[in-house]
């Protein structure tokens, strides 16, 4: 059997992915602790894991270098990847918003040019151009993009909303809201065919979770 290479994304997902292919049976002792090793394995159901981070997960698996991955809605929202998205897994779920201050509810029509704040500059122009048909500025950001708004730098800003306190504690509601966010498993399309009994295992172990 052909060896099983499966992306995952550091950081918030990460412990809760773990979480999840131990219980579909992986052995997940090396990625508990995986130190500074970026490849990790499960020997008895030759499975590797390469830990990324998140923005790079889909990348893996639409070249091909990894089968599959787990990474958020946010994520393949994005990078707009050429792959498989095949299982919602339920978990990580938060919400994509454009958010800003309170006065400016149903207000954004006012703006010619609406400055937008992000880290998701292609999900915030698909919204705002593709879905509402409105040109903006992009501004991106690398992160504690709440700041944004508060100091003139954009008006709104386009981010992911989990329990809402970063919003909360800096003066910000939301005000529209973009789309509902979780981790999805994601599948190369190549290796959907040639690696189909492995990974359709695998899929059918996950779902028993699900
Ligand atoms: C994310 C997101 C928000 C915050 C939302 O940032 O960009 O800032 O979490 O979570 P909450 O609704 O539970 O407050 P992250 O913590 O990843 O840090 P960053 O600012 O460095 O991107």
């Amino acid at each position: 059997m052909k060896t099983l290479n499966i992306a995952l994304s550091k950081g918030r997902l990460s412990d809760l992915s773990i979480d999840f292919f131990e219980k579909a049976g992986i052995d997940t002792t090396e990625l508990k602790d995986p130190g500074r090793k970026l490849i990790l394995e499960d020997q008895i159901n030759d499975i590797r894991f390469f830990l990324v981070k998140p923005g790079d997960v889909p990348t893996y698996v639409e070249y091909g270098a990894a089968d599959m991955g787990i990474v958020g809605k946010d994520t393949l929202l994005e990078e707009g990847r050429n792959l498989y998205e095949v299982l919602d897994l339920g978990f990580g779920k938060c919400k994509m918003a454009v958010a800003g201050p309170p006065e400016l509810k149903d207000k954004l029509d006012r703006f010619d040019r609406l400055r937008i704040g992000t880290k998701y500059p292609e999900a915030a122009k698909k919204y705002f151009e593709g879905v509402k048909g409105r040109q903006i500025e992009v501004i991106k950001l690398n992160g504690s993009v709440e700041l944004a708004p508060l100091v003139g730098l954009s008006e709104v800003i386009v981010d992911i909303v989990e329990s809402g306190k970063t919003l909360k504690e800096n003066g910000l509601v939301i005000l529209e809201e973009i789309a509902d966010i979780s981790a999805r498993l994601i599948v190369n399309r190549v290796s959907m065919k040639i690696k189909n009994e492995k990974i359709s295992k695998l899929i059918a172990d996950i779902k028993r979770q699900l």
